[in-house]
């Protein structure tokens, strides 16, 4: 994705129900190449600590573990390898149910919707183990060109 192209994904993006009633906190460009997943974690830690406060330090560590590991699958399942990635943040109003929202959006894959290993003794399908465990929902969403996979991790502000 390119110039153009990269703005139409994020606007077709943003415009998906999943969004609705979120604020967009930002949008950072990655390469697609294994020091992208620290800059993920970095760059969404600056981001809630500067827009939400008040998150707490378990909900923060959660939301960095997770991107970690979409961005991860980003970079190794999908043609992103080759090229880049994006990472959305949102947050929606504080409150009951509140929620903060990563999205990893992709350049796409021949693979199938990526889902949950069960095999509890295998050497890998850890990652979205963890995202089902540890998010309120997640999804994928195939989005064109690319695919996004996301999570919703749950918020309650510190008093
Ligand atoms: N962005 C993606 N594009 C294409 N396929 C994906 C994507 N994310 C996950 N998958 C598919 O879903 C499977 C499960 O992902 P998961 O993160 O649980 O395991 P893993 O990446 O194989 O191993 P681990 O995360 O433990 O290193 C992957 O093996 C892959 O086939
Ligand atoms: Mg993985």
């Amino acid at each position: 994705m390119r110039g153009g192209t990269e703005v139409e994904a994020l606007v077709s993006l943003l415009m998906t129900p999943r969004w609705r009633g979120l604020h967009w906190l930002g949008t950072r460009l990655l390469d697609g190449v294994p020091s992208s997943v620290c800059t993920s974690r970095t760059w969404v830690t600056a981001q809630l600590s500067t827009s939400v406060p008040d998150v707490p330090v378990e909900t923060l560590d959660i939301v960095k573990l997770l991107t970690s590991e979409l961005v991860t699958n980003a970079i190794v399942h999908s043609r992103s390898r080759d090229g880049l990635l994006f990472v959305h943040l949102g947050v929606s109003p504080p409150g009951r149910g509140a929620v903060i929202h990563v999205e990893v959006l992709d350049v796409g894959s021949d693979n199938g919707p990526p889902v949950v290993r069960t095999d509890p003794d295998g050497d890998s399908g850890r990652g979205l183990f963890l995202v089902d465990t540890l998010s309120r929902r997640w999804g994928t969403a195939d989005a064109k060109p690319g695919r996004a996979v996301w999570f919703q991790a749950p918020y309650t502000p510190s008093p």
